[in-house]
């Protein structure tokens, strides 16, 4: 260890540019950066998946992709399983070029999908694959948990997606229901097309939850039909004063059902009552003084604040969930709660108690940031904390009493799982407020064992913000992502068991040539053995 950290020591040097000016990046996270140990042996498929399974049995020869593969699918669910199975041709016909036809059940060889609605230890999203010289048997509860299947498969296979399916069988199901990642398309706005993109990128690594950030005081991003005026005045703005944007109503249902074909439920934050300028820009009725503020582009927080002595508010707050509730098959409705600066917390409390009673009325279940805590969070309500190491204990505490009442907890540790938080001093985009943290930090704690008082049972989940201050371009994002978001994944769905820094970094080593083959823009982290 003591040599790995003088090794980075130098890299960061280097990095620097402290130890001679010609170094060039690539030479400060070369070999110098590298852990001292040889470089691994290669590991066998099975060895490699990411997220690690909870079990594999390698068994006998495997089976072998060729031209006449086909892809079998029995009946089941209004023909979602073969569904399943056509996405599942499509992502395997991208790399290998095979025909992969998808026909309706029978017998014989190739990849069998089915649902057996009896394999108990499977629950709602776990699955069996058997590989053998006959073909792959994948099956499930359920058509999510085929789906997870067909990823499993597909990184089993070469990255040119021809080749041979070891055989064996692994046996799999997440540690948690919730595994998320974020996006702040409010401090600069993305389009639905480089959402669907993360969410291919996400879905493939078994992330089911995608939480978008749709409003914030820089921008107001989805169309509302009774304030129309938020998106077309509000949303025509970002950090740094570019041109913003927002989402039709029609581009967010095609984003929710592209997600939704992948197991991936979106979950719409309108962040309230504070983070809302673009909206008070918007309406000056929503203002106290009834005369509206300018749009902002820079990046403070806590400065807007809905007018809580007025009952316009309300029915403001009742006509966007409504909306959004509208627009929202899964459970949860995020209502923000965070940063809420310029409201006193008598009025934060009493706000917040008709905005969750509101998505309660639209059959929705709230989930906030975790300064609800403070207040009075409805039954069931989902709190989600972001705090960090220096997060004080009187903070903590509040979680965890919410937590012991009942409240689950979705964790997004800032220093651990915001990924808008700089690798180290030399990331080019990004912040550091809550420090560096590199791929390593990400990774390497105890989501069942983080607060202080707050048993596993209490946690839903895991999610990885990424917040969009300093990110402006795909590239941006995808450099902050990943590798960091294969962390989230693993933490979220491996068994407590399985999870382990070396062994890990080697597994995520081994995807670099599946993210390269993808086009996806990652970090080459110092401290990961890749190849
Ligand atoms: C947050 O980072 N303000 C939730």
């Amino acid at each position: 260890m003591r040599v790995l950290r003088l090794r980075r020591t130098l890299g960061t040097l280097l990095a620097l540019g402290v130890l001679g000016g010609s170094v060039s990046c690539t030479a400060a996270h070369g070999d110098d950066a590298r852990p001292a140990d040889d470089p691994p042996a290669a590991l066998t498929p099975f060895e490699a998946l990411l997220p690690a399974p909870a079990s594999v049995r390698a068994a006998g020869p495997g089976y072998a992709l060729g031209p006449g593969t086909v892809i079998r699918t029995g009946a089941g669910r209004d023909g979602e399983v073969r569904r399943v199975g056509e996405l599942l041709a499509q992502q395997l016909r991208g790399p290998s070029g095979l025909p992969l036809p998808v026909v309706d059940g029978g017998r014989g060889d190739g990849i069998r999908l089915g649902i057996d609605e009896d394999a108990a230890g499977l629950g709602d999203e776990g699955y069996r694959l058997e590989s053998g010289p006959g073909g792959v048997t994948l099956t499930a509860r359920t058509p999510a948990g085929l789906f997870h299947a067909g990823q499993t498969l597909r990184q089993l296979l070469p990255v040119t997606g021809r080749g041979t399916v070891p055989g064996g069988t692994v046996t799999d199901r997440p540690r948690f229901r919730y595994r998320g990642a974020m996006v702040d398309i409010a401090r600069h706005f993305f389009s639905v097309e480089q959402v669907k993109r993360y969410v291919d990128q996400l879905a493939q690594y078994k992330v089911n939850t995608l939480h978008v950030h749709l409003t914030d005081d820089q921008g107001w991003r989805i169309a509302i039909d009774s304030w129309p005026r938020l998106a077309e005045y509000g949303g025509a703005g970002e950090v740094g004063g570019g041109p913003g944007g927002h989402w039709t109503k029609e581009e967010y249902r095609d984003l929710v059902a592209y997600a939704g074909e992948r197991y991936v439920d979106v979950v719409p934050e309108i962040d309230m009552p504070g983070h809302v300028n673009a909206a008070l820009a918007s309406y000056a009725e929503l203002n106290c003084d009834g005369k509206a503020p300018a749009r902002y582009t820079g990046v403070k927080v806590g400065f807007s604040s809905l007018c809580v002595g007025k009952e316009r508010t309300y029915e403001f707050v009742d006509d966007v969930l409504g909306e959004i509730a509208a627009l929202t098959p899964g459970r949860y409705l995020h209502i923000g709660g965070d940063e809420a600066h310029s409201t006193p917390a008598a009025d934060y409390a009493a706000f917040m108690d008709r905005a969750q009673a509101v998505v309660g009325r639209y059959g929705k279940t709230v989930v906030a940031w975790h300064q609800l805590a403070a207040a009075r969070p409805a039954p069931g309500a989902v709190l989600q904390y972001w705090g960090h190491d220096r997060t004080t204990a009187a903070e903590k505490t509040k979680v965890a009493a919410a937590a012991k009442a009942g409240h689950p907890l979705v964790l997004s540790p800032a220093d651990r799982l915001y990924l808008d938080m700089k690798y180290e001093a030399a990331t080019k985009p990004g912040l550091a407020w809550a420090g560096y943290v590199p791929v390593k930090r990400a990774y390497d704690w105890n989501p069942g064992a983080y607060l202080a008082g707050v048993p596993e049972s209490a946690v839903l989940g895991v999610e990885a913000p990424l917040w969009t201050e300093a990110v402006t371009t795909r590239a941006e994002w995808e450099l902050m992502a990943f590798p960091r978001v294969l962390g989230l994944a693993e933490l979220g769905w491996s068994p407590a068991a399985a999870l382990d820094w070396t062994a890990y970094s080697r597994r995520l080593a081994a995807q670099a040539p599946r993210l390269e083959a993808q086009g996806i823009t990652f970090y080459r982290a110092p401290e990961v053995p890749w190849s």
